[in-house]
């Protein structure tokens, strides 16, 4: 499974939030990195408290869009974005735990994840945003 490169195919049409999903991008690659040093685990932790610190800050910035657009996918958009830190704080607790040999389970999840969400569900919302004025 290597590594994400971004493409034009990621992109929602809206600069600050292409901005970032490139910022998630970069931290999923950093896992790539260091599984292929072999030091993932020592940055395990970090990628995890990383990645769960930002997308609240993305998923707050769709939220708020959802809400002054009248976005019609919301409810199912926030159950996604809430199934995701829910999983990404499993994966936490099972580091804090001891269970060390979960990089390859995360970076597969979060890969997965940020590429099927950013294709399907987001770009969903692209046209709505775009019609009320984000660029
Ligand atoms: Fe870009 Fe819905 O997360």
């Amino acid at each position: 499974m290597a590594f994400i490169k971004w493409t034009d195919q990621f992109s929602v049409g809206i600069v600050e939030i292409d901005n970032q999903h490139k910022v998630l991008v970069k931290l999923i690659n950093k896992l790539f990195d260091a599984m292929a040093d072999g030091q993932a685990n020592i940055i395990l932790n970090e990628i995890l408290n990383e990645m769960a610190r930002y997308t609240q800050v993305h998923f707050a910035t769709e939220e708020k869009c959802f809400a002054a657009f009248n976005y019609e996918g919301s409810e199912a958009h926030i159950d996604e974005h809430q199934q995701f830190i829910d999983t990404v704080m499993k994966f936490k607790t099972r580091f804090e735990a001891g269970n060390i040999v979960l990089s390859f389970e995360v970076f597969k999840f979060l890969k997965s994840w940020l590429v099927n969400h950013i294709q399907g569900s987001d770009k969903k919302y692209s046209e709505c945003f775009i019609a009320n004025g984000l660029k």
